[in-house]
């Protein structure tokens, strides 16, 4: 039996499974680059403005995907509470995305309009201040620092690169767009725009 030389050879067996593993693998993940509804941008989809993409980069240094997913599951708990599951349509000009995967927060994908901008500011400042219970951290300092927007255009242009469709004037108008506004401001027109496009659809 031929079997056997497998059977009796781990090491072969082990490069066997692997090949296995690999091509079932692929035929899963391989579709997914061609399907138009994993690819393309849901409608209405527009690149983030200059603003909230220096608020996005904040959200990435301040470590809040840490505690916060952007990613709500297809169940009825979870629709229940946070609206529309995530679709990846949403996220196609996203680099990198921000899912997470873990939830000490709740679920962020669509909190834009869910709160004022003076909640969010209140929450940021002291999240005690707003929620007595909150174990989240404060962030005092997004209120002192102003963002740099010296690099914000050349980040727009690494962006265009990988196939987020922002403009010349996009590009030209970034330094202008964030000028003198605090991290904060950058932090909060980030949260308020996330997942507002879905948000009303159940
Ligand atoms: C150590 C974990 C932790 C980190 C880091 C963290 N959060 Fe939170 N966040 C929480 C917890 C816990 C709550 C729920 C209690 C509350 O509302 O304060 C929360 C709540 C929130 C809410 C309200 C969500 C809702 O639907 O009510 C927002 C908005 C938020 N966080 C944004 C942020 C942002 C922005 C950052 C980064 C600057 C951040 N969080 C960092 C743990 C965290």
């Amino acid at each position: 039996m031929k079997h056997d030389i497998i059977e009796k050879n781990i090491g072969l067996m082990i490069v066997l499974i692997l090949v296995a593993i690999s091509f079932g693998t692929l035929t899963e993940i391989v579709p997914l680059f061609f399907l138009d509804e994993t690819t393309k941008p849901i409608k209405g989809l527009k690149p983030l403005k200059a603003v909230e993409l220096e608020g996005r980069d904040i959200y990435i240094r301040e470590g809040c995907h840490v505690c916060h997913t952007q990613m709500i599951r297809p169940f009825r708990a979870e629709t229940e509470r946070y609206g529309h599951y995530s679709v990846a349509g949403e996220h196609v000009y996203e680099h990198p995305f921000l899912w997470g995967s873990k939830r000490t927060g709740p679920d962020l994908a669509r909190v834009g309009e869910r709160y004022s901008d003076d909640w969010h500011n209140a929450h940021l400042f002291n999240p005690r201040d707003v929620v007595p219970e909150s174990n989240m951290p404060a962030f005092p300092w997004l209120f002192e620092n102003i963002v740099d927007g010296s690099i914000t255009g050349k980040k727009m242009a690494a962006l265009r690169v990988v196939g987020v469709p922002y403009t010349d004037e996009d590009i030209a108008g970034a330094e202008q767009a964030v000028a003198g506004k605090t991290e904060a401001q950058a932090l909060v027109a980030y949260l308020q725009q996330l997942g507002t496009l879905l948000k009303n659809k159940r």
